[in-house]
């Protein structure tokens, strides 16, 4: 082959080289990211990794960064400062920018986002016309089953989603998410208004859907990062101050700072 034919050969190949990226046993790598709005610190030089499956949860209290941090991770933030690969890329460099991302990384916030329109318009609502057209339905079946909502609304997916309590509204925003086949999920504190009953469907749901993605789950609730498992994040005013193997640290934590949460709630860093 000559150089002209060899170049172009290697740039045709080049988007799927980075698309079948081996990141190895890594979802997501995070670097030294710092991000300062107006003026003040809010994240101080995070790093951290996710496994490529399996459930990671990202503990601190009230004002730690913990939802900053997640905005930092799919781009809603885009100031700050750092290294960031996701699927081995990084996501500075994403290829269709970051729409792409956002559809590689669901990010559930913790008040259900719904449309003024039916559960099912909902859940098709980020497909694009073309697909939505043609959505067959046991894909619907799948996600609602996925985010456990499926006995619950499998009779009424025409009627309005504002009908549904918030735990089934949260459930859907998961559906919808599941919708566009995320590589990752985040969720900001899914189930900090919700019934306990909603709570226990989406911990379930979180659980399965971990076997098969990494989910990365917010939470100020103790109780609920000890039911989760997996891993544990711990942060606290914009530092990570601990991570590691969820049962470990709650046995064993090593940090005084981790020590006092897990004894207040609250911790006194900043
Ligand atoms: N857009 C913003 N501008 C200035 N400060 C912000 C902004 N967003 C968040 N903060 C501050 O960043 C800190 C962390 O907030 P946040 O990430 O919401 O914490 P958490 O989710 O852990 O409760 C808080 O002190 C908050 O007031
Ligand atoms: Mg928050």
């Amino acid at each position: 082959m000559n150089t002209k034919k060899k170049i172009t050969a290697i740039a045709a190949a080049a988007p799927q080289q980075v698309a079948a990226h081996d990141a190895g046993d890594i979802s997501l790598h995070a670097s030294r990211l710092s991000l300062a709005l107006e003026g003040k610190n809010i994240l101080r030089d995070i790093s951290f990794s996710l496994p490529a499956q399996g459930i990671n949860v990202l503990i601190g209290p009230s004002g730690a960064g913990k939802s900053t941090l997640l905005r930092c991770l799919n781009m809603l933030h885009t100031q700050w400062q750092g290294d960031l690969q996701i699927m081995g890329r990084d996501v500075r460099k994403w290829p269709d920018s970051e729409d792409g991302l956002r559809r590689t990384i669901g990010l559930i916030a913790q008040k259900p986002t719904l449309f003024p329109c039916s559960i099912q318009q909902n859940i098709v609502f980020g497909l694009s016309r073309k697909d939505r057209n043609h959505m067959p339905e046991n894909r619907i079946k799948k996600v609602l089953k996925q985010a456990a909502l499926w006995d619950e609304v499998k009779n009424r997916l025409h009627d309005q989603a504002a009908t549904l309590s918030v735990g089934q509204q949260q459930r859907l925003c998961i559906a919808r998410a599941l919708m566009l086949s995320p590589n990752m999920l985040l969720l900001d504190e899914p189930t900090a208004s919700l019934d306990p009953r909603s709570r226990q469907f989406i911990e379930a749901s979180l659980l399965e859907l971990s076997e098969n993605m990494p989910v990365l789950c917010v939470t100020h609730d103790i109780e609920q990062a000890k039911r989760l498992g997996g891993k544990i994040i711990f942060m606290c005013d914009g530092r990570l101050i601990e991570s590691g193997d969820s049962k470990l640290f709650f046995k064993h934590p090593n940090r005084i700072e981790s020590r006092e949460f897990l004894r207040w709630s609250v911790c006194d860093c900043s």
